[in-house]
């Protein structure tokens, strides 16, 4: 089975209604399905597979567990308090399908079946769900995971660089740490691949935002300008962005441990993180 068909399987297997309230339980499922890129469940199985991959349930609930963090992050993000965005992935936000009672609490339930889902994967490796489970808590809590990332915006003070690897980048070191972890490897030795990763992945994101048309995204452009958020773009200028963006996927191609695989691995990460450009992008931002 391919990578795709995994953690499509392991998402529908965890979002499995059961006696949910139906209107919680379509708001569930419209913020997880149909997805975008599903690129933090990939890293994940990706570098558990690096490891070894000899657990291949258990990966694929860990890169699940992150995927449904990722979303329940993009519901709550997109509420009127925080991003008041009305389309994601091309249509509706969550709370403009089902109202802010919904949304508010589809993200709540999705964070705890993140949860959950690890918890009833099968019980091969005790010590490694454990370890998941920190993994998992520790790339959206606080002092460093998404929601400290997200409170920066009420500081007046930020540091970008904090403020992305928090927001961003620590759910993406969640899931190659995750992975990694899921089949025995050595966690924190990939770290700094997803962090890298995250990291260029949130500067791409700030040059969509600043270029790109908004059909492009799926989602509203201009925000960052528009909500005064610290972005790439403002702080590097547009061409200075795509040159970190370039360094930062160097840096994590380059962090791949010697593992199985390592040089493709390496490659697929370069060209995934140029892929993420604006295919607008104007001559002489590269
Ligand atoms: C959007 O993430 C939010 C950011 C952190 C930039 P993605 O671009 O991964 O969103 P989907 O899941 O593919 O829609
Ligand atoms: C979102 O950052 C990161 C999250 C933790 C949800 P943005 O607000 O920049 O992402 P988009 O542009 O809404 O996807
Ligand atoms: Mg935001
Ligand atoms: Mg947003």
């Amino acid at each position: 089975m391919d990578i795709t068909a995994r953690i499509e399987r392991s998402l529908h297997t965890a979002l499995a209604p059961g006696a949910t309230p139906p209107l919680l339980n379509l708001a569930m499922q419209h913020a997880v399905f149909p997805g975008g890129a599903r690129v933090r469940p990939r890293l994940c199985l990706a570098a558990a597979e690096a490891c070894g991959g000899d657990d291949p349930a258990l990966a694929e609930a860990a890169a699940a567990a992150i995927e449904l963090m990722h979303c329940a992050s993009l519901v709550h993000d997109d509420m009127p308090c925080f991003d008041d965005a009305a389309t994601r992935r091309g249509r509706l936000s969550v709370h403009r399908a089902f109202g802010e009672p919904l949304a508010l609490l589809a993200g709540d339930a999705l964070i705890v079946l993140a949860f959950q889902t690890v918890l009833r994967a099968p019980i091969r490796h005790p010590e490694r769900l454990a370890e998941i489970m920190r993994i998992v808590a520790d790339s959206v809590g606080t002092p460093t995971g998404i929601v400290a990332g997200q409170a920066w915006e009420c500081e007046t003070h930020v540091d970008v660089s904090a403020y992305h690897r928090a927001k961003t980048a620590a759910l993406f070191a969640g899931a190659s740490m995750a992975g990694a972890a899921a089949a025995g490897g050595p966690i924190e030795e990939w770290r700094a691949v997803g962090e890298r990763l995250g990291e260029a992945y949130q500067v791409a994101d700030d040059i969509g935002d600043a270029i790109s048309a908004a059909e492009e995204m799926g989602k509203p452009v201009g925000q960052d300008a528009a909500l005064g958020r610290p972005s790439a773009v403002r702080e590097l200028g547009l061409r200075g962005a795509v040159a970190r963006l370039e360094a930062l996927a160097d840096a994590a191609a380059a962090a791949v441990p010697p593992c199985r695989g390592r040089a493709g691995l390496g490659a697929l990460i370069r060209e995934g993180a140029r892929r993420l450009l604006p295919k607008t992008l104007p001559a002489g931002a590269m």
